[in-house]
């Protein structure tokens, strides 16, 4: 029976790299019933609102969904759809693997992490308040219920996949309350839960520093939501940039599959985007949904095109001459030739 599965195009090159990603999923033969969906600016002109009841509805009932980035006004405006639906889905875990793909040079070969981030509070709470013309506050929000969630997530993940570290990056030195909870409860579901994960904690400007230098003895890292966001980026260019690495936000109820990468005005409409980072996000969603077959055809598919290293069937921003476009059918082609 076909899965249903809520598409949400979004902003900038949220388009293209959607109608990339489903090509290639349907070609894969993955047996799927998609919902086209609006959220963001591009939803704003049409109904008014950036995430429309209709989206948010349509996600609670089936729980899946693959969606491409929205733009998110600097400084001013509406509040981040991406936030906002994180939190109204309790979608508390994001989780984005970072490996080194063949055929892209970086100046690391084997880096094999994830990076699992806290998804529904800490500074992103929104919590923002001008006290007095000149001075104005925002509130770092850590609840017990929310950082032992997160750290019985990461350490089950760990179980489950035979990984065996997990990291804090933290700046308790400094937040001694809010990211010493968020230690404490990392502490406790170690020692209570996962003794046999080694575990180990870092203040995240030598975390960095050293991740850059060299990420190879690191595996799962955990982080806070703003750390997390800043580090998912930083482990990013560790293996090739935004385009190459994929990402899932998970609750108890639903699951919402994106890459890292925001809508690139930049690049948008001119055939530039990669859009593997949503295509090995919808490898994750098949996964998630048990249809690993479909998952797998699409992941040789990927590695040989990229080991083959022909620039033309590669995006400029991992040193080809290519479009989307380009490397989409690429894709297609070597899925359909088995
Ligand atoms: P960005 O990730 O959109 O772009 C950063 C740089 O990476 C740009 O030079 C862009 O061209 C390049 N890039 C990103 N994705 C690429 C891809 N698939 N292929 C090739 N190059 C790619 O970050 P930026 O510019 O800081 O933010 C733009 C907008 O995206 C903002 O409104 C931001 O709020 C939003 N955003 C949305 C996210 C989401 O929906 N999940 C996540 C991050 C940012």
């Amino acid at each position: 029976m076909a899965h249903t599965v809520c598409l949400i195009p979004g902003d900038g090159i949220g388009p293209e790299v959607a109608e990339a990603a489903r090509a290639v999923i349907d070609a894969a033969g993955a047996s799927i019933e998609w919902i086209l969906l609006p959220a963001g600016a591009a939803a704003a002109e049409e109904y008014g609102e950036v995430l429309p009841a209709m989206t948010l509805d349509a996600i609670s009932t089936h729980q899946v969904a693959l969606k491409g980035p929205v733009t998110t006004p600097i400084g001013k405006g509406f509040a981040s759809v991406n936030v906002q639906l994180r939190k109204k889905l309790n979608l508390y875990a994001a989780v984005r693997p970072v490996r080194s793909m063949p055929g892209v040079k970086t100046r690391y070969d084997d880096v094999e992490l994830v990076v699992i981030r806290e998804n529904t509070e800490g500074l992103y709470s929104g919590i923002e308040n001008e006290i007095t013309d000149g001075v104005v506050t925002s509130l770092k929000v850590a609840t017990r219920k929310a950082c032992t969630r997160i750290a019985r997530f990461a350490f089950n993940y760990a179980r489950e996949r035979e990984r065996n570290r997990v990291t804090v990056f933290h700046k308790a030195n400094i937040m001694k309350v809010s990211d010493g909870l968020f230690l404490e409860c990392a502490r406790a579901v170690h020692e209570q839960e996962a003794s046999n994960v080694t575990y180990d904690e870092l203040i995240i400007d030598n975390g960095c520093m050293q991740l850059v230098r060299d990420p190879s003895p690191f595996d799962i890292l955990l982080l806070e939501n703003l750390y997390g966001d800043v580090v998912s980026d930083l482990c990013a260019g560790l293996v090739g940039g935004l385009g190459v690495v994929p990402g899932a936000n998970i609750g108890d109820d639903c699951a919402v599959f994106e890459a890292v990468h925001g809508s690139a005005p930049d690049i948008a409409g001119k055939d530039l985007a990669n859009p593997l980072a949503l295509i090995m996000s919808g490898v994750m969603m098949l996964n998630h949904i048990g249809q690993i077959e479909a998952a797998d055809r699409i992941k040789d598919a990927y590695n040989a095109v990229l080991a083959e290293g022909n620039t033309q069937e590669r995006t400029r921003d991992i040193g080809g001459t290519g479009g989307t476009k380009a490397f989409t059918q690429a894709l297609i082609r070597r899925i359909e030739a088995g």
